[in-house]
């Protein structure tokens, strides 16, 4: 009888250390889904962040409390990150728990992309993430436990026309957190890339376009099929996806509950397609296999095109 009773006296006593979790980009989408999870979990305290014109939203759908705090930050500028930094370091210590998830994600061609475009992914994706991870480390590393969770995308593992900047983002992201597995395995600091594929949301709507690839533009010459063809089908693909943002935000609490996660999570059925995909075809057939399941693709941009006959 007393080895139960035991059990029942350890299972009901509360839990002392509840970790500290940073979440950016909660305006919407997987970040919005995963604050309202996170709100009623009991065992985390949390830091829920937006940028200064989304904050609104994010405190209609919560109340501060003293585990739960909103707070603006864009993850692009080095003195947000900094001050949010330095404010949960004050209050709570330090952020054990680290979430980038804030993502835009540009749709156009390589050749109407600028350098401020590329610049604007790039810090959104890449260098915010990266600028937070460096924040976090040194605390990580002094309590021998951390986690940072990075979203990815499927565009991680495959790029795709229209979406080349947002890939490279992407697959920035995977190379350095594949490095960072290793930096952080004396320290016992875990490093997880949860990709989703489609996801059935309206973050669509979210997409940058460039001056170029601006649909209001008519499109028109070499690259109109390409445009034509692809955001349709996105949309498509994301409208028939069975996964939501609340089933994603599920999966990474999974991973924040889990002692050693895996460094990649493929998060919807299609990633897990896509992952196989392309670990398993040969290279030489891997990308006209993909060219050719696309919309239309044997016609694009025929009447714009100079390629020489054999
Ligand atoms: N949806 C998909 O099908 C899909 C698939 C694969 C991967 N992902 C990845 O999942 C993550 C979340 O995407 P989502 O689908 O939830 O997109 P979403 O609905 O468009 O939400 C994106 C969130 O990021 C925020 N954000 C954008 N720029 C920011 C910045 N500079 N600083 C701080 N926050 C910023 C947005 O806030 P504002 O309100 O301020 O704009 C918004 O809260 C992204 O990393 C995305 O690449 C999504």
């Amino acid at each position: 009888m007393r080895p139960l009773l035991y059990f029942f006296q350890r299972k009901s006593k509360p839990q002392a250390f509840k970790p500290v979790v940073l979440v950016t980009g909660c305006s919407a989408g997987i970040g919005l889904a995963l604050a309202e999870l996170l709100y009623n979990c009991q065992e985390y305290r949390v830091v829920a962040t937006a940028r200064e014109h989304s904050l609104e939203k994010v405190r209609s759908h919560f109340l501060e409390n003293d585990r739960f705090m909103i707070r603006p930050l864009d993850v692009t500028i080095e003195g947000d990150r900094v001050r949010l930094y330095n404010e949960i370091q004050k209050t709570w210590g330090g952020v054990d728990i680290l979430i980038n998830n804030a993502g835009i994600s540009y749709r156009s061609v390589i050749e109407h992309m600028t350098e401020k475009d590329e610049e604007l992914q790039m810090a959104t994706n890449y260098f915010g993430p990266m600028g937070l991870i460096r924040l976090s480390l040194p605390h990580m590393r002094a309590t021998g436990r951390g986690k940072i969770i990075n979203i990815s995308s499927v565009s991680g593992m495959l790029a795709m026309p229209t979406m080349a900047s947002y890939s490279a983002s992407k697959f920035a992201l995977e190379g350095a957190s594949e490095a960072l597995w290793y930096e952080m395995r004396p320290f016992g600091v875990t490093i997880t890339l949860v990709q989703p594929g489609f996801i059935h949301s309206n973050s669509f709507k979210n997409v940058y376009h460039t001056e170029l690839s601006d649909p209001t533009r008519n499109w028109s010459g070499p690259y109109c099929d390409f445009y034509q063809n692809m955001t349709p089908f996105v949309e498509k693909m994301m409208n028939m996806s069975l996964t939501t943002p609340e089933k994603i935000a599920k999966q990474v609490l999974k991973v924040m509950k889990q002692e050693n996660p895996p460094l990649w999570i493929p998060a919807t059925l299609d990633a897990t397609l896509f992952y196989y995909i392309r670990r398993l075809l040969p290279r030489r057939i891997l990308l006209p296999f993909l060219y050719w399941n696309l919309p239309k693709a044997r016609t694009w941009s025929k009447e714009h095109s100079h390629r020489r006959q054999k």
